[in-house]
């Protein structure tokens, strides 16, 4: 089943062309993550879903019905989507109380009355609802923000980088709380993020956005696993990507022959492998096949540096845990378990 529908949206600005084509697909009640880089065209995405800016081609739709199409398009307040832009945007002269009452059409008591029930739903005190936005933290903020989005039980969350503001630990704990509020309500979300890891912990479909397109759209662990190029690949995590020269399902690579996951090509290629599929010890000469040329200290791993053995000397790096003690000039084993995802 599909909610929101997506349909060839274009979006110039001048001569930026900030949306070249978009077409997704989001199901009724399900979290989709839109990341990529800063300008690709994610904030000009939801305002156009939104509907504070019209497209200049394509159709949106929800829940059946045409938002935005040749013919014109619903005003934003007709919509009912609820939206946290990327700077939170609370009323600053207005109380907690009054930001997230903002709208509703009911009387003083029952705004207030709604406002405590969402605070505790967003994990802040009701005690907060009389304090002004600049006596809360960022993160405080950000949760009215949310509350103030969710008073007017939207069909539908546009969240844009609603946590960037926060420290890891918080950054976590929030966006805990954040997709239990939303799944409890079964409010179908997107989620804007430059947090690639946000993206994978959040969502169901993940978007991979580039110059105002999407290069990839799929299952986290399938955008992760499969990504469609070393950029993407990159974008999504550590990624140690090297030649190969391919042959009925095999690889031949500077770590030696490796399966991969597609069938049907052979020629020159290149291939992706995840740390979490490379080991590295110290060994000894006739087991190395690669040397450690630096090893940055990062806490619980050491950033390292590894020179592999042959001609050309292709080197990746990787974390590895600390315990390992790898020093420069180290010579190491490094093995591969799983496929080698190939690019096509
Ligand atoms: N109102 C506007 N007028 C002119 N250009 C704009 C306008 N809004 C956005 N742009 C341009 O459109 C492109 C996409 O902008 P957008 O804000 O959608 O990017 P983004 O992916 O949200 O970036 P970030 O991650 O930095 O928030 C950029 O090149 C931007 O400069
Ligand atoms: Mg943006």
């Amino acid at each position: 089943m599909t909610f929101l529908k997506l349909d060839s949206l274009r979006k110039h600005y001048g001569a930026v062309a900030a949306l070249d084509g978009v077409d997704m697909t989001v199901a009724p009640g399900s979290r989709t993550a839109i990341v990529g880089p800063s300008g690709c065209g994610k904030t000009t995405l939801l305002r156009l879903i939104a509907g504070f800016e019209a497209p200049d081609a394509g159709a949106i739709l929800l829940d059946g019905e045409v938002m935005a199409d040749a013919q014109g398009q619903v005003p934003a307040h007709l919509r009912n989507i609820g939206i946290v832009a990327q700077d939170g945007c609370l009323f600053p002269h207005l109380s907690v109380s009054d930001n997230i009452g903002f709208g509703l059409k009911t009387d003083r008591e029952a705004k207030r009355a709604r406002a405590g029930e969402l605070m505790e739903m967003v994990g802040l005190d009701p005690a907060m609802l009389s304090r002004k936005p600049d006596q809360l933290s960022g993160g405080q903020q950000q949760r009215v923000a949310l509350a103030r989005a969710l008073a007017r039980q939207p069909r539908l969350m546009l969240l844009d980088e609603p946590f960037s503001a926060l420290d890891t630990g918080l950054r976590v704990a929030t966006r805990k709380a954040v997709a239990d509020v939303l799944s409890s309500a079964g409010i179908t979300t997107i989620l804007v993020t430059h947090d690639q890891q946000e993206a994978l912990a959040f969502a169901d479909q993940l978007a991979v956005m580039r110059s105002g397109r999407f290069v990839q759209v799929g299952s986290p662990r399938d955008v992760y696993a499969r990504p469609v190029d070393a950029a993407t690949a990159a974008f999504m995590g550590e990624a140690i990507v090297l030649p190969a020269d391919v042959a009925g399902g095999q690889a031949e690579s500077p770590l030696g022959p490796l399966a991969i996951d597609a069938g049907g090509f052979s020629g020159a290629g290149s291939i992706l492998l995840r740390p979490e599929q490379i080991s590295v010890r110290r060994a000894e000469a006739e087991d190395a096949n690669g040397t450690v040329a630096d090893v940055v200290f990062g806490g619980s791993t050491c950033d390292t540096r590894i020179v592999l053995d042959g001609v050309h000397a292709h080197a990746f790096r990787l974390d590895i845990p600390n315990r390992e003690m790898l020093h420069a000039g180290d010579r190491v084993a490094v093995s591969v378990s799983g496929k080698a995802h190939l690019f096509r």
